[in-house]
């Protein structure tokens, strides 16, 4: 199978960043990346290369050398289809709201409506792979939508579903997509393999290709998260077990990070992990297990979203608590808004849930986040009580603490000298991600929590 035209449905922070770095690649491919959303397809198209929907370092250099030329991005997604002989499905698959399997299950109404619009508009032989991240066994409902089409149609659709799940992390998504641990491709036609395996090809040495049947590529997935999220919950456990045995994290995460069958990675702890994908991967994983009588091993998975709120829970009681019980009155700056450094995403941001508590006990929020604007915390928070700020110092003026949320670049650089000038005694800093500079503002009269730390 030759392919000329590739097409991506769904413009976000996967497909966008996936099918830029597919035509710096590969600028034989035509790409066209579709969306229903008019405005992200404006950003996309945005002259000023600030102004792309999603912040990813590197991106705008590639979109600055691709857009254009092979790759394009429309909301011309019936004729897109069309023309494509590769179709990715990379649309949001976020927890079901309402109806059964509600607050556990994937919504996967985004994914229903884009194999329908394939089904319905595809020309010939198309390869239609799953970007998305998917319930195990998507594929054949996937397949069963296309399908249905086939009846009368002359000349004959053919269509051949591949897995092709995405293990990009934001902040880093373009050195990830560039330089990945692997890729892994599912499927049972030897030639769609194929075809999908040579664009990778392009820039990948084949030994990071792993190719497997359908259901393993689409488990292996929302296996990878659960893993992750595991780590962080994890370490994130163990950092209440130091508070309380004057023990360092940090000391705990390089010594048993040092053992290889350990690894150093994810191990760093925090306010609880966000974004968009843990929670509701695991959720479903828990869905999944309950759906096949696996009781158990649904709770173990269960246990790892419950220490995640728990942390974000204790964190703030704690502030409170070293507050002198009371928030009433009092201003609290928050450095790190995103759900992790280097992003503008703040979906299931651990700052959300942190900044609504700390709201209702009373405190009054001076929020600043190098990459998040006002009306997105506006969005997220919906409550009053709070001042966007422009920089760190702006953000410590007047308050009595201050909480960093996220381990962004220039939180590690803080003049505390400034800080403390800004701030009202007696203040305090707490460091949710243990970053090491912030002992040194034990030399201004701040007092210091250190998530993990004594
Ligand atoms: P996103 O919400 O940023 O983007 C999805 C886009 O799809 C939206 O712009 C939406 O308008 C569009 N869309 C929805 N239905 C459509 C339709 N019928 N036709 C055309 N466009 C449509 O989501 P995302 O973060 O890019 O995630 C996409 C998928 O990738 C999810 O399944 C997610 O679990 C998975 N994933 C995400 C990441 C990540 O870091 N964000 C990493 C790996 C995998
Ligand atoms: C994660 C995975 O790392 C990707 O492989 C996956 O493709 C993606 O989810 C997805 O499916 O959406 P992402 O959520 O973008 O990527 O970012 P991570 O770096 O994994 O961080 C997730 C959360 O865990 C963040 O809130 C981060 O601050 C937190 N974290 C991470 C920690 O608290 N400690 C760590 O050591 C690592």
């Amino acid at each position: 199978m030759k392919i000329k035209n590739i097409c991506c449905i769904g413009a976000g922070y996967v497909g966008g960043p996936s099918m830029a770095v597919i035509a710096l690649k590969c600028p034989h491919l035509q790409v066209n990346v579709v969306d229903i959303n008019q405005k992200r397809i404006n950003d996309w198209n945005h002259e000023d290369l600030n102004e792309l929907p999603i912040y990813e370092p590197g991106l705008d250099q590639i979109i600055s050398k691709c857009r254009g030329k092979n790759l394009h991005f429309s909301t011309d997604i019936e004729g897109k289809i069309a023309k494509a002989d590769m179709i990715f499905i990379s649309v949001n698959t976020p927890t079901k709201i309402d109806g059964h399997g509600a607050g556990q299950a994937i919504d996967l109404k985004w994914v229903d409506a884009s194999a329908r619009k394939i089904s319905e508009f595809a020309v010939g032989e198309t390869i239609v792979v799953e970007k998305s991240t998917l319930p195990v066994k998507t594929a054949q409902t996937i397949k069963e939508i296309l399908e249905s089409s086939r009846i009368n149609q002359k000349p004959k659709k053919v269509f051949h579903v591949l897995s092709n799940p995405e293990f990009l992390a934001e902040g880093t998504a373009i050195n990830d997509l560039i330089n990945p641990d692997r890729v892994l491709i599912g499927g049972s036609n030897q030639e769609a393999i194929k075809a999908l395996t040579d664009i990778y090809s392009f820039w990948l040495d084949n030994s990071k290709i792993i190719t497997t049947n359908l259901w393993s590529a689409e488990l292996s997935k929302l296996i990878a998260n659960a893993f992750l999220a595991q780590r962080v919950s994890s370490i994130n456990s163990v950092t209440a077990i130091c508070e309380a045995t004057e023990s360092s994290i940090k000391d705990v995460s390089l010594a048993i990070g040092k053992d290889k069958r350990i690894g150093e990675y994810f191990l760093n702890p925090g306010p609880g992990f966000g974004g968009s994908c843990f929670k509701k991967d695991i959720l479903n994983l828990v869905y999944i297990c309950n759906h096949y009588g696996l009781y158990e091993v649904s709770e173990y998975w269960q246990q790892i979203i419950k220490i995640n709120d728990w942390q974000k829970r204790r964190i703030t009681k704690l502030i409170t608590n070293k507050l002198y019980g009371t928030l009433s009155g009092k201003s609290i700056g928050i450095f790190g808004f995103s759900f992790k450094a280097n992003t503008n995403d703040t979906r299931e941001s651990p700052a959300i849930s942190i900044s609504l508590e700390l709201l209702k006990e009373g405190a009054f929020l001076r929020i600043y986040d190098p990459k998040v604007n006002s009306s997105q915390i506006e969005n997220e928070l919906n409550k009053s009580n709070w001042e966007y700020c422009e920089d760190i110092y702006d953000a410590s003026t007047g308050t009595d603490a201050i909480v960093i949320l996220t381990e962004a670049e220039e939180f590690r650089n803080i003049n505390w000298l400034r800080v403390s000038q800004k701030m009202r005694a007696p203040s305090w800093i707490f460091d949710t991600k243990g970053l090491s500079n912030t002992q040194e503002a034990k030399e201004f009269n701040i007092n210091i929590w250190t998530v993990g730390e004594c």
